[in-house]
Formats: C-alpha cells, sequence, structure tokens
C-alpha cells in the first residue's frame, strides 16, 4: 500500500482519469510513496542531491562545471534497444514490417507480470509533462510516471514539466499515459545499486490505439525519457496520421541572409548522424552576414498553418545530445549549450571534477575515471567515453537558440533535407524534381551503423526519413501520409539530399563539414528563394562548382566533381537495394514509388558511367 502521498496536500488535481490511472499504477507497482512532481527547481535540486547521495551521480566542480552532474550507466544499459521496442497495434499489418509487434493483450499479460511490485522500496514520481510550449496547438500533454530520480531530473531539463502542465490539462483534458519502470525493485533492507536497471529484462512498448507507453528495465535516455522517442515520435507519427500532421526525426533550423531574411529548414539525419552539429552550425566567417539560429536538434511536428504554409515546432526544451566529436571547432555553440547545469551520462570524469571524452581535446587529460566507473588506461585501446554518452542540457542555454523556439505557432518551413552516413554513391547535395520524388529520396534513404543504432557498426541499413526506429505504424503507410500530405499543402517545401560523410578511397572524408556545410546550407536556401543556379543531373538538381560560396575554403572542381559524381555501378547496387526496401513493405507501398525507381535507373542508364557536374 502506498504509504505517504508527498505533494498531493499542495497540489490539487481534478482530473479523475488521471487521479484513477495513478492510483492503479500505484496499486500495481507497490511503490513506498507516491512523489506529484511540481516541476520547480527545488525540486530539481532534491533529486540530484539524492542522486549525489547515492552514488548515482557525480557532482563536478562548480567553479569549471556549475550545477552539473556526471554520471555512469550499467554496462548492459548504454542505448536504445531497437530489438526490445514494440508496437503492439491491435492488429499486426497496423505495425508494419519494420517494427517488431505482439499481441497486445499477450504484451499485457506479460507485463503484468513484470510490474506486479516492480517499485518495491522505490518512490513512484508523477511527471506531468507538455511537449511543445504549453497552450500551443500543435503541443500535446502526457504523463509519466517514474521509479527513476536520474529520469525525473532529465524530464525537468527535457520537457516542460510540473503544475503548469496540471492546470492546462484541466479536469478533463486529454495526455499519453507513460508507465516507466527500472524494474528494480528493493526488498527490505536492500542496498541499492548505483545504476539500476534490469541487466536481463527490458520492454519498451507503445499501444498505438490507447497513446500509451510501457518501459520496463531501462534506465538510459530514448528507453526511459519517454517524452521524447517513445511519444514525441512513435506515438505522435500514429496520431499525426490521423490528425493530418507530421512527427519527424529533424532537427529545426533558422537562416539569416544579410539582407535579414529569414528561411527555417528542417533536416532528417538518422541518429548521431549530424541533427546537433547542424541545427548549432556557425557559417564560417567568410561566408558574411548570414547566421544560423536553432529551434529544435532531434524531434519537429509541423502543422498545415491557415495560410498553406506547414509550421514546426520543437517538441522538447532540452538537447539529449551525442558527447564525442563535440569540441570547440566542431560545435562551440553546443560547447557554451553545456557549461553549466547539465548532466553528463557515460562521459569520462577528470581528476580536477571535470568530464572529457574522445574528440574533445587532441590529447587525454591524464588520469581520467572512464564510463565504466574504473581508471581509463589509455593503453587498453578502449574509449574513455562511451560511443553513445550523451549530455542533457536546457535550450535555453543554447547560445544560437531562435527568438521563436517558443513560438507556440511554430516556424514556418520552407524546406526539408534528408541526410545518410554514406561513405560513397550518394553526393554532397542534391534537389528533388518534386514532392513526390522528394518524398521517394527521404523514404530510401540509407546510412552506415553507429553505436545510437542496433546492429553491425559500418554497415548501410535503408532509414526511410531516418524513422526506422521511430515510426509507430506501417511505413508503407507512412510513405502515403507524407505524398498525400503534399498533395494537400498549396506550396509544398523543396526537398534536399546530402552527404556529408563520403569518402575518398584511402577512407578520408571528402568534404570538411560542421560550419562548411553553410555553404551547401546557403546554395538551398537561395534555392528556395529562387536566387540560385543548378544543373540537371540523373538524380535530381545540383549545383555547378559556381553555384557554391568558396570564400574562405580551399576547394577544387576536381575535388568538387569527385564528391558530386554519380557512379552507375553504386547507384546500381542503391537501386538494387531500394527494391529490396519495396519488396518489405509491398502490400501498402505508394505505387509511385515503382514507377518513380524505373524512371531513376532509364535516367541512370542513359548517364555517363561516371556523371559529372562539370561534363567530360
Ligand atoms: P541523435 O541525437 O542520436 O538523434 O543524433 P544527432 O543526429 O543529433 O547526432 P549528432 O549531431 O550528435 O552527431 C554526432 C556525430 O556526427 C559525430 O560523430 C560527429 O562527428 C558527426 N558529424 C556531425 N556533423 C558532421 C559533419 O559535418 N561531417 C562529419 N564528417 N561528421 C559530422
Ligand atoms: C537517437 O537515438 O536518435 C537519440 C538518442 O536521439 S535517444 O533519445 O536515446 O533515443
Ligand atoms: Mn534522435
Amino acid at each position: 500500500m502506498v504509504a505517504i502521498e508527498k505533494h498531493t496536500s499542495t497540489y490539487p488535481v481534478n482530473h479523475t482519469a488521471l487521479k484513477n490511472w495513478v492510483k492503479q499504477i500505484a496499486d500495481q507497482c507497490k511503490p513506498d510513496q507516491v512523489y506529484w512532481c511540481d516541476g520547480s527547481r527545488e525540486e530539481y535540486d532534491e533529486m540530484c542531491n539524492e542522486l549525489v547521495e547515492k552514488g548515482t551521480f557525480i557532482r563536478l566542480n562548480e567553479s569549471k562545471r556549475p550545477n552539473s552532474f556526471a554520471c555512469f550507466s550499467d554496462p548492459s544499459d548504454v542505448a536504445r534497444v531497437e530489438d526490445r521496442t514494440f508496437i503492439c497495434s491491435r492488429k499486426k499489418e497496423d505495425a508494419g514490417p519494420t517494427n517488431n509487434w505482439v499481441d497486445p493483450r499477450e504484451m499485457k499479460q506479460t507485463l503484468n507480470k513484470l510490474l506486479d511490485g516492480c517499485m518495491k522500496g522505490r518512490t513512484m514520481y508523477v511527471i506531468p509533462f507538455s511537449m511543445g510550449p504549453i497552450g500551443s496547438d500543435i503541443s500535446h500533454i502526457g504523463i509519466q510516471i517514474t521509479d527513476s530520480e536520474y529520469v525525473v531530473a532529465n524530464m525537468h531539463i527535457m520537457t516542460r514539466a510540473g503544475t503548469k502542465v496540471i492546470d492546462a490539462l484541466g479536469s478533463g483534458g486529454e495526455f499519453v499515459k507513460a508507465l516507466h519502470t527500472l524494474g528494480a525493485p528493493l526488498s527490505a533492507g536492500q542496498a541499492d545499486v548505483k545504476w539500476p536497471c534490469n541487466p536481463t529484462t527490458k520492454y519498451i512498448v507503445h499501444y498505438p490505439e490507447e497513446r500509451s507507453i510501457v518501459s520496463y528495465g531501462s534506465g538510459y535516455g530514448g528507453n526511459a525519457l519517454l517524452g521524447k522517442k517513445c511519444f514525441a515520435l512513435r506515438i505522435a507519427s500514429t496520431m499525426a496520421q490521423e490528425e493530418d500532421w507530421l512527427a519527424e526525426h529533424m532537427l529545426i533550423l533558422g537562416v539569416e541572409s544579410p539582407d535579414k531574411e529569414k528561411t527555417y529548414v528542417a533536416a532528417a539525419f538518422p541518429s548521431a548522424c549530424g541533427k546537433t552539429n547542424f541545427a548549432m552550425l556557425i557559417p564560417p566567417k567568410e561566408i558574411g552576414g548570414w547566421k544560423v539560429t536553432t529551434v529544435g536538434d532531434d524531434i519537429a511536428w509541423i502543422k498545415p498553418g491557415k495560410d498553406g504554409k506547414l509550421y514546426a515546432i520543437n517538441p522538447e526544451a532540452g538537447y539529449f545530445g551525442v558527447a564525442p566529436g563535440t569540441n570547440v571547432k566542431s560545435n562551440p555553440n553546443a560547447m557554451k549549450t553545456i557549461e553549466k547545469n547539465t548532466i553528463f551520462t557515460n562521459v569520462a570524469v577528470t581528476d580536477d571534477g571535470d568530464i572529457w571524452w574522445e574528440g574533445m581535446t587532441k590529447e587525454p587529460p591524464k588520469n581520467l575515471i572512464g564510463w565504466t566507473g574504473q581508471k581509463w588506461d589509455p593503453t587498453s585501446g578502449k574509449p574513455a567515453a562511451h560511443p553513445n554518452a550523451r549530455f542533457t542540457a536546457p535550450a535555453s542555454q543554447c547560445p544560437s537558440i531562435d527568438s521563436d523556439w517558443e513560438n507556440p505557432n511554430g516556424v514556418p518551413i520552407s524546406a526539408f533535407i534528408f541526410g545518410g552516413r554514406r561513405s560513397n554513391t550518394i553526393p554532397l547535395i542534391y534537389q528533388a524534381h518534386n514532392w513526390n520524388y522528394g518524398v521517394y529520396l527521404a523514404a530510401t534513404m540509407g546510412s552506415e551503423m553507429t553505436a545510437a543504432a542496433f546492429g553491425e557498426i559500418g554497415k548501410v541499413r535503408r532509414d526511410p526519413f531516418a524513422m526506422l526506429p521511430f515510426c509507430g505504424y506501417h511505413m508503407g503507410e507512412y510513405f502515403n501520409h507524407w505524398l498525400q500530405f503534399g498533395r494537400d499543402i498549396q506550396n509544398p517545401p523543396r526537398i534536399f539530399g546530402v552527404n556529408w560523410f563520403r569518402k575518398d578511397e584511402k577512407g578520408n572524408f571528402l568534404w570538411p563539414g560542421f560550419g562548411d556545410n553553410m555553404r551547401v546550407l546557403k546554395w538551398i536556401v537561395e534555392k528556395v528563394r529562387g536566387k540560385s543556379n543548378a544543373v540537371e543531373s540523373p538524380i535530381g538538381w545540383m549545383p555547378h562548382y559556381e553555384d557554391i560560396d568558396w570564400t574562405g575554403l580551399d576547394f577544387t572542381k576536381q575535388q568538387f566533381d569527385q564528391i558530386m559524381q554519380i557512379d552507375r555501378e553504386q547507384w546500381k547496387t542503391e537501386l538494387h537495394s531500394h527494391a529490396e526496401l519495396f519488396e518489405r513493405m509491398y502490400d501498402r507501398l505508394p505505387k509511385e514509388f515503382i514507377f518513380m525507381r524505373e524512371l531513376l535507373l532509364s535516367s541512370l542508364w542513359r548517364s555517363p558511367e561516371k556523371w559529372s557536374v562539370e561534363g567530360d
């Protein structure tokens, strides 16, 4: 039975369905107490202090990293678990071929057994949270229940959480139910471990028709912060399909030109493929007068406005960003964002109470504690920080934050950009001829796998719209939704493909990337505004060498040719792989895709074996 109900006396909840659900979960999970989170600064500090006492958090050096903490997860709990993620729609065909499916009745039986008493010896926290600015027509509310203080602290940063959400919900407002447990009950007198989780049993379960989520056994990132991937992508994508909007794995950025015109674009890159970097881009100083502002770095919710344009919000309030590789050169804005009030998970800790990871500086500092919690041996060949180590930081601390990032009406989107990690085949930049072909381009996107994804590192997998792990329904229907969406809007955004990751024969990146991506972004923005030139290639519109601003960068025509080249043999393999993807979802695949693939094939066959922008 529930011993104490913290806060309920000062925390009036008039929502009967919410109170009933919380009571039902408390009866099932049997925590020692129930704690309704108010979202205050005091509460955040209380959670962090408790985590320090438990040994989960290491308080970092106050003068180097004020109000910041580091922690190390259990080695079994370092990333999303795609093979343990389920879409339990009533019908199997609604989950589609790319999702794990289990009959919801069967899944509930399994979970009910696991949930019985799963919070014994722990506190059950109730976190009311809003995805998106409270009161925006594009926002939605969720309630997360969790037995993890780490999750409470992270949700404080990543969402708008607390009593203000209860107020917005009123007595009958709709909310997404998000139940999370570490799956690590404590028997009487049992000491807790630093990173409780269930090392053997994990379930990340979605019931799309009920709009509810149950997450069991993991305390890490997207598995446990349920507002993010579970709600804002998997559940929201099903809501979006029903209600005619889009929930996407996209960053949103603003580009201000020297004549002060602002253009917003949204870009989908798979996990750990550069969304945070691109969203916070600082243009090279030679590209005078251009400025990039950040609206979001991971998720976009997009709705058509009355004027026929698309408006996007970032449903999150913080960044849960990849740490390794982040440095003052690759992402100075991120480095400033994480100067204070930040939680670091699975990074290395220095002997003076600061943090470090591979790629932060050339030489690692001496006497590091690695992410395993042990003294790190630089000769071991193992990284000091886990490749999927992350920082959790408030979006408001980002120096490039857009002035409209919390505008309840969203920002108008003029272009969509899609890009994976491809060492060959895909050129630096190309534009789809029209909306339908753009949807094809996005649907057939591939990427070489990283530590954040599940699979063999380096192998190409198809990751349609960077949504493969995040689409809450049949991927074929998702393609149809995008096609229909474009038909319904007057002036759909232009669609582009990019690839920052093409390599030469020796395995070196052909493109400098990072800030220099501004050169490509500038061409995109001017193309959208009808101001830049292009040439027609076998796969879409492309810039000539002269169409890109090279000021301040030594990048020759030959180098450009190499990174833009379309190699027929490589594209043969590419289109073969598109066909394989299509076969998997044949029953709901848009017919258009079959024809577009044929068109691509024939245009490649009419072109030289190695097509180049400058001709040969
Ligand atoms: P999630 O948070 O997992 O969804 O990923 P994200 O897309 O936000 O990942 P993030 O921006 O943190 O990607 C980090 C990785 O991308 C690091 O390995 C970076 O080195 C690499 N990266 C980012 N931009 C570039 C670029 O322009 N060129 C190259 N070569 N690598 C880049
Ligand atoms: C991703 O994997 O795309 C992330 C990190 O953004 S997580 O929130 O852990 O899913
Ligand atoms: Mn992501």
